[in-house]
C-alpha cells in the first residue's frame, strides 16, 4: 500500500459486545478491495458503560461511520442527531454515518429481513406469526412484518415479560398496530402457540458462536412441517434452532442473506458505492466453509 492510501482512507468501526464472532470486518474489507474503495473496517469491543464515550470519540476523531451490534442497537439511538424513518420507528440503529460531526442513524437490518422473507410472503400474510426475543433485532423484524407482510397476529415470545410488553406498547403507539400478543418463553402452552404459526423467527442471540449448542427453545415439537423458520443468527450458519426446526420438517432460512444485504445498504450509506453482493456472498460462503 502507498502512503497516499492512508492519507485518504476512511475508517469505519463496529461497536458491540461481544464482537469476535462478527463477519462484518471480513465482508466490508472485501467489498472495499473489490470496488477499489479506500475504506478500512475495524471492530471495537465496547461495553455498555462506555458506549456514550465511544460514540463521542468517533465524532471527535472524524471517523466516517460505524455499525452497531448486540447489545447497543437501541441504546445508541439516543446519541444520534437524526434518525431515518426505519430507525425512528423501530428505535433500533445498526448503521451510523458521520456527516460533518452530525451522526445520522439508519436501520439497514429492515432491508435484509424484508429480502430474506419476501420469497415466503404468501405464507406469511394474513397468518399468525411468532417472534422470539424483544431486543433490537425483534423491533426490526416486527416493523418489517407489520409494514410489508401484514400478518394476522404477532405472538411475541420472550424470557422477560416486561420487555415484550414494552415492545407491544411501542408498536401500538408508533405504528397503531394492536395485534401483538405477548407470551413467556416458559409458559406451558407454548407448543400450541408456536404450532399454529406459519412463521417463527428467532430474534435472540442464543446459539451464536461460540455457544453453538444452545437454542432459545429446545423441543423440536414446537416446530411443524410447512412452517417457515428464520434465525437472524448467521454464525454458525445452521444454528441449533434451525437444526431443531429442520428435524420437524420446517423450511429454514439462515441469517446469512440478511447479514450480507444489511451490510450492502450500510456500505452504500457510507461510501455511495454499490456493494458487490454476489461476489461478497461467494467469498463469505468459502470463508464459513459452505
Ligand atoms: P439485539 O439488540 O440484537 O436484539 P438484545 O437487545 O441483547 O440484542 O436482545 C436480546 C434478546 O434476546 C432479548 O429479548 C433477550 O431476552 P430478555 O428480554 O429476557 O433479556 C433475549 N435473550 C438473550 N439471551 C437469552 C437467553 N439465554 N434465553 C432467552 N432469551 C434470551
Amino acid at each position: 500500500m502507498q502512503n497516499s492510501f492512508y492519507s485518504n482512507v476512511e475508517l469505519i468501526g463496529l461497536l458491540g459486545f461481544p464482537i469476535k464472532q462478527s463477519f462484518s470486518p471480513f465482508i466490508h474489507n472485501i467489498a472495499a478491495e473489490l470496488t477499489g474503495t479506500k475504506l478500512i473496517y475495524l471492530p471495537f469491543e465496547v461495553h455498555s458503560s462506555n458506549l456514550k464515550n465511544a460514540v463521542k470519540g468517533i465524532t471527535a476523531l472524524g471517523i466516517k461511520g460505524f455499525n452497531v451490534t448486540v447489545p447497543h442497537k437501541v441504546a445508541v439511538a439516543d446519541f444520534m442527531s437524526k434518525l431515518s424513518e426505519e430507525a425512528s420507528i423501530t428505535g433500533s440503529v445498526n448503521t451510523v454515518v458521520n456527516e460533518l460531526g452530525k451522526l445520522i442513524g439508519y436501520n439497514t437490518d429492515v432491508y435484509g429481513i424484508n429480502e430474506s422473507l419476501l420469497p415466503y410472503k404468501s405464507q406469511i400474510s394474513s397468518n399468525d406469526v411468532c417472534v422470539i426475543g424483544a431486543g433490537g433485532a425483534a423491533r426490526s423484524v416486527i416493523y418489517t412484518l407489520i409494514r410489508n407482510f401484514k400478518p394476522k397476529t404477532i405472538y411475541l415470545i420472550n424470557r422477560t415479560a416486561e420487555h415484550s410488553e414494552s415492545l407491544r406498547q411501542h408498536f401500538k403507539s408508533k405504528m397503531r398496530y394492536d395485534s401483538i400478543i405477548t407470551n413467556e418463553l416458559q409458559q406451558p402452552d407454548l407448543l400450541n402457540v408456536m404450532n399454529n404459526c406459519s412463521l417463527v423467527v428467532n430474534c435472540t442471540s442464543v446459539g451464536m458462536f461460540p455457544d453453538v449448542d444452545d437454542s432459545v427453545v429446545t423441543n423440536h415439537q414446537l416446530f411443524v412441517k410447512d412452517q417457515i423458520v428464520f434465525d437472524i443468527v448467521y454464525n454458525p450458519v445452521k444454528t441449533k434452532f434451525l437444526q431443531l426446526a429442520e428435524s420437524s420438517g420446517a423450511t429454514t432460512i439462515n441469517g446469512l442473506k440478511m447479514f450480507v444485504l444489511q451490510a450492502a445498504k450500510s456500505f452504500n450509506h457510507w461510501t455511495g458505492v454499490e456493494f458487490p453482493i454476489d461476489k461478497v456472498y461467494k467469498s463469505l460462503l468459502l470463508y464459513v466453509g459452505k
